[in-house]
């Protein structure tokens, strides 16, 4: 007995801690200040920045996945951040038309897999009139370098009804696509902007469709007739069956009645009318 109740006392604490550790981390969804953000429908985004350092170029790409952590590349050649990793930055010089076998510099900020760095920080942007501009996420790295130099990464992501923010970053990281590098301050403090109509403030009447669980009256009320008419059919079916020993549509309750019913219906109709045109003279019924 004893292996089991352990077994499943370490199954239900693990189960109980799961959720708490993946709360923290950034999974698209958001509220600050009352407003919430959905950013779910945003995947991977790159964008690659080129610095010149004459005689070489140091070509820098960062990553973001809004949604969870990068998903590590299986070819274990390429240079990647640490599995967990929300922010990547990975630089490497380029010799004319010749990259350098190796990246010169890999940082990970946000990784979901570590207590510390796991947090992102959220703060609303607004403009004087209260107006909302988009949600400023914070993902804390590491201290890097020799100077220990405490990294952290500011996604703002910005509102922009004319973009989804799935749209594809140019080349060279200007323009007008959705994820822009800004900068990169102190070599510690990078900032990149992600335009998209998802950082603005739902308006009112823009709500989604209502879901599951918000049903309304009216398809309740089908659902219920359909089910009563169901259960009378088949339990009426099965009677006649067991009871009259009825075969084909005699099975059917009432199967007089619904053979009749067209019948019925154009009886019922007539009379209405005759009502209708009878009540201004003679009632004929
Ligand atoms: C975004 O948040 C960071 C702190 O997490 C702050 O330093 C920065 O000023 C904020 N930026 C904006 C535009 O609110």
């Amino acid at each position: 007995m004893r292996p089991t109740t352990s077994l499943s006392l370490s199954l239900l604490s693990t189960l109980l801690l799961l959720p708490i550790s993946t709360l923290a981390a950034f999974t698209g969804e958001a509220e600050a200040d009352g407003v919430k953000f959905d950013f779910t429908q945003l995947k991977i985004h790159s964008v690659v920045v080129e610095h010149k350092q004459d005689p070489s170029v140091l070509k820098s790409t960062y990553t973001i996945n809004p949604a969870g952590k990068i998903e590590l590349s299986k070819d274990d050649k390429e240079d990647q951040c640490p599995d967990g990793t929300q922010v990547c930055m990975i630089s490497r010089l380029w010799h004319g038309d010749k990259p350098d076998e190796h990246a010169a510099q890999i940082i990970s900020f946000g990784n979901v897999e570590s207590a510390k760095d796991s947090e992102p920080e959220y703060t609303i942007m607004r403009d004087e009139d209260k107006k909302v501009l988009g949600l400023n996420v914070t993902f804390h790295g590491p201290e890097y370098g020799d100077k220990k130099l405490k990294q952290s990464a500011i996604v703002k992501f910005l509102c922009d009804q004319e973009l989804t923010g799935l749209e594809e970053p140019d080349k060279d990281g200007k323009g007008t696509n959705a994820l822009k590098f800004v900068d990169y301050e102190g070599e510690q403090t990078l900032t990149l902007e992600w335009r998209t109509k998802y950082a603005c403030e739902k308006v009112l009447g823009e709500t989604p469709a209502p879901s599951q669980g918000s049903w309304g009256f009216f398809t309740w009320f089908i659902v219920v007739v359909f089910l009563a008419v169901a259960a009378y059919l088949i339990f009426g079916s099965w009677f006649n069956y067991n009871k009259y020993g009825a075969r084909g549509w005699d099975l059917l309750p009432h199967s007089d009645t619904l053979r009749d019913l067209p019948y019925l219906i154009k009886d019922f109709l007539r009379r209405a009318v005759n009502t209708f045109q009878g009540s201004g003279g003679r009632v004929q019924l």
